[in-house]
């Protein structure tokens, strides 16, 4: 956080808050995403066998929707509210109207969640709108700010058009269940699913993870360097996929898997900009850089699912075990290990300046910190979701089993660290074991 704060662009709002932001917005956000992920992964073997089953009940579309809802979306909002104005220096116009979107989101995110689990079609699409309702509201904050930058910067541009999809894509989740009942929309529900779950999916969550790594990471290299131009088009390649692949399905028009292809060489052309600049970046490979390596593996490991499950469709037992499975690599693999990389390098700062926006006794990055967990965190999470993904296609639910209590592992000992980290923003105290530490070593 102290690196991104004094590169260029990223200097305009420094550690010091401005007079009125909502300081602590971020970290409610961030409180939300973490309490999801725990819950969300402290579920995976819960959820392992019933995915072994079929993709398509409602037991797993909850599970689904705790981790794109609260876990995945609330750290982008989260993240969002610091950074946008930090980057554009222009601050949040209406602070109020922020903290309203955080109750409404919250309220309609567990509500989707919930009512998932109780099966009210009813339940979900109004919980559905409300949070459609949340995302109009942090529009209306954030899209001043970022669209004078659209087309010149690549995190302004991506988050604009991710922030469009992501609108479109939860307003089609509330029609999908308002319409369980009444029969309204045209199409199959498998290929209606597959356009709602890819527009989120691939037009809000990849895109904006995208756009956000490019510039993040371009910040950590030393002397100035730039987000190459191929960012910029492969941001535009990757929305005009989706909008494809999307159009494709819903309208059924055909040309499925030509708009498959078109994503996955998108996402490859991510993969081969993304490693280059990680390369430019030069010093060795910390936590946050694994992670998002990772991530990419697992990026290509999904895009080949979805190549595959495009030729193959999900109508026979492999292609229904296969869809389980490419679910895994997307949300688990690919956008969770950014997620979680992300949070290691944001969220002590973002502790950081709460607490002297509330006049709390200053803490520093390293008394902020449990980073003893991370080597087990990397190794539970990503070993989970390989073994889980791979136990889902081969139908071997053993070792979908082992998988998913390896996420579960990882996911809460990452929860519980980042949790602690987070509870320094709601509490004056200040941790007694680093203090204790330091003064052992100032003695
Ligand atoms: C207002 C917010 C949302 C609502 C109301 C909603 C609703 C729904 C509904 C009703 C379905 C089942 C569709 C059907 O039965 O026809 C579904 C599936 C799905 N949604 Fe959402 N959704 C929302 C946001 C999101 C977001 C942000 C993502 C991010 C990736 C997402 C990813 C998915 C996925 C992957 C599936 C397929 C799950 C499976 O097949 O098991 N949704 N959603």
């Amino acid at each position: 956080m102290h690196k991104l704060q004094s590169h260029r662009g990223l200097a305009g709002i420094g550690l010091r808050p401005a007079p009125g932001e909502p300081v602590r917005l971020p970290i409610h956000f961030f409180t939300i995403a973490i309490f999801s992920f725990a819950l969300g992964t402290a579920a995976a073997p819960w959820a392992a066998p019933r995915l072994a089953d079929y993709f398509y009940q409602l037991s797993i579309l909850s599970w689904v929707h705790t981790f794109t809802l609260g876990w995945i979306t609330a750290a982008i909002f989260g993240v969002m509210y610091r950074y946008v104005p930090a980057m554009t220096q222009r601050e949040i116009r209406y602070p109020r109207l922020a903290t309203v979107q955080l109750v409404l989101y919250f309220l309609g995110a567990s509500g989707v969640v919930a009512h998932f689990m109780l099966g009210s079609w009813d339940g979900v699409w109004m919980a559905g709108v409300v949070v459609v309702i949340s995302v109009i509201l942090l529009a209306i904050n954030i899209v001043p700010c970022i669209t004078p930058g659209f087309g010149r910067g690549v995190a302004e541009t991506g988050m604009l058009i991710a922030l469009f999809f992501l609108l479109c894509a939860s307003s089609l989740g509330a029609l999908l269940a308002f319409d369980k009942d009444r029969g309204l929309v045209p199409g199959t529900l498998l290929h209606n699913l597959s356009a709602h779950a890819h527009l989120a999916a691939l037009g809000w969550v990849t895109l904006v993870v995208c756009a956000v790594s490019y510039r993040f990471m371009t910040a950590l290299i030393p002397q100035g360097a730039q987000v190459p131009r191929s960012a910029m088009v492969q941001i535009f390649a990757l929305a005009a996929a989706t909008v494809g692949l999307f159009l494709a399905l819903f309208t059924g028009v055909g040309g499925v898997s030509v708009w498959t292809v078109a994503s996955a060489a998108a996402l490859v052309a991510y993969a081969i900009i993304f490693e280059d600049i990680v390369r430019r970046r030069g010093t060795g490979a910390d936590w946050t850089v694994r992670h998002a390596l990772a991530g990419v593996f697992y990026l290509l490991l999904a895009a080949g699912a979805g190549v595959w499950l495009a030729a193959i469709g999900v109508g026979s037992p492999l292609g229904a075990r296969l869809a389980g499975a490419y679910g895994i690599l997307g949300l688990l693999g690919w956008v969770s290990n950014f997620v979680v990389g992300m949070s290691y390098q944001l969220f002590t700062g973002f502790v950081m300046r709460a607490r002297l926006a509330l006049g709390w006794p200053p803490l520093n990055t390293a008394e902020l910190t449990v980073s003893s967990g991370r080597p087990l965190v990397f190794a539970a999470f990503n070993g989970g979701v390989l073994l889980m993904a791979g136990g889902l296609l081969t139908g071997q639910l053993a070792v979908a089993r082992t998988g998913a209590a390896l996420i579960a592992l990882g996911g809460l000992v990452y929860s519980a660290a980042m949790a602690w980290t987070l509870s320094f923003a709601y509490r004056r105290a200040t941790p007694a074991a680093p203090d204790r530490l330091l003064r052992a070593a100032q003695d």
